[in-house]
């Protein structure tokens, strides 16, 4: 029984041996992504005991630990990579610019890009959430890494992956060879193949928005959500709702059951809200490698030339028809605000 146990580690290791040419290097930091999501998978999983351990204390720790939370997260995957010479240079969603590696530590030859607790408001009510990172490599010659080592496109990258921290914590990455799923074993500590070659499920079965704003939502992604219903026709069944509002969450579930997640543009947000850098490419890269697709709307987001750190879009990701069907209804009802996104899209890193 257990020649059949497959740690991370291990597969790491394994699937490096199709890369003859392999240093080490990829496997190594994504082992160091593993540990990282151990020690925040300890501490989010007592968040709830912040309440009681925190009462002896006169100011709100249950805010503070919320926020503490994000930031522990961020330090310890900013602290597990910093020194292992490995990258040149790092970018969180916690940081505005880019984050310098001690220049003793530099020279890798990786970026790292990461959002260290994705739908961490939901701390609060032990709903769950998730780290999401991704792995570029360097493409200009100095020994520090600079912003156009970030800003490569989605197509280019050389893994990614996220952590949930749910009912189990699970780790999902992919090197570009399909995408495999670890849960972690709290007894064992160690983090073992659950979910080999996860790939979407021909048949879809849910869709997921915060349909809370279909007030300020476009015609066309009005039209797409009553299409998602069934609502337009009687020719097609209609998917579930269901939507978490953490989306590492919402993806997961569609990722293992079939279905489309998506945050569109709308008259608040005209270039929606998701980040391209440190959230969408990652799961992007990972739901297309597993058969599925992922797009801004008008083209792949894995063909978006970023252009700002912090860029943000409209998302659709899921299976690929469900996707493509979004494209389609924005191609039909919403040409002017796609001319006003198509601008914004095109911008290049010299224009923002
Ligand atoms: O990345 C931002 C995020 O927290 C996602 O995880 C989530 O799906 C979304 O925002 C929730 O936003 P809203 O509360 O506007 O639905």
């Amino acid at each position: 029984m257990t020649s059949k146990i497959m740690t991370i580690e291990r597969h790491i290791i394994e699937k490096q041996k199709d890369f003859p040419q392999a240093t080490g290097a990829l496997t190594a930091l994504l082992y160091d992504m593993a540990l990282a999501a151990k020690i925040i998978a300890r501490e989010t999983t007592r968040a709830g005991l912040a309440d009681i351990l925190g009462a002896t204390d006169s100011t709100n720790v249950y805010g503070e630990r919320q926020q503490k939370l994000d930031v522990f997260a961020d330090e310890v995957i900013f602290r597990m990579n910093d020194h292992s010479q490995r990258f040149c240079a790092m970018a969180s969603e916690e940081h505005e610019d880019i984050i310098e590696i001690p220049p003793r530590y530099g020279g890798g030859k990786y970026v790292l890009l990461f959002d260290p607790l994705d739908g961490s408001s939901n701390i609060d009510v032990n709903v769950s959430i998730g780290t999401i990172f991704s792995v570029h490599r360097k493409i200009t010659t100095g020994n520090q890494g600079v912003m156009i080592d970030m800003l490569q496109p989605g197509k280019s990258l050389v893994a990614a992956g996220y952590v949930i921290y749910g009912s189990s914590t699970m780790m999902v990455y992919s090197t570009g060879q399909g995408v495999d799923g670890f849960t972690l074993d709290p007894s064992l500590g160690e983090f073992l193949l659950s979910h080999p070659d996860i790939r979407v499920p021909e048949k879809p079965l849910f869709y997921s928005a915060n349909q809370g704003y279909q007030k300020y939502w476009s015609p066309g992604m009005r039209r797409y959500t009553d299409w998602l219903q069934g609502l337009d026709a009687d020719d097609h069944e209609s998917l579930s709702h269901r939507y978490i509002g953490s989306m590492i969450s919402d993806v997961h579930r569609n990722l293992l059951q079939g279905g489309v997640y998506y945050y569109p543009h709308d008259a608040h947000k005209p270039n929606g809200k998701i980040r391209l850098m440190l959230e969408a490419q990652a799961l992007a890269f990972i739901v297309e490698q597993a058969g599925g697709y992922a797009s801004d709307g008008i083209g792949s987001i894995l063909d978006l030339q970023p252009h700002d750190l912090h860029q943000r879009v409209p998302f659709f990701i899921g299976n690929r028809e469900l996707v493509e069907k979004a494209e389609q209804f924005i191609r039909d009802h919403d040409q002017d605000w796609s001319a006003q996104y198509g601008r914004y899209r095109e911008q290049t890193f010299a224009d923002a």
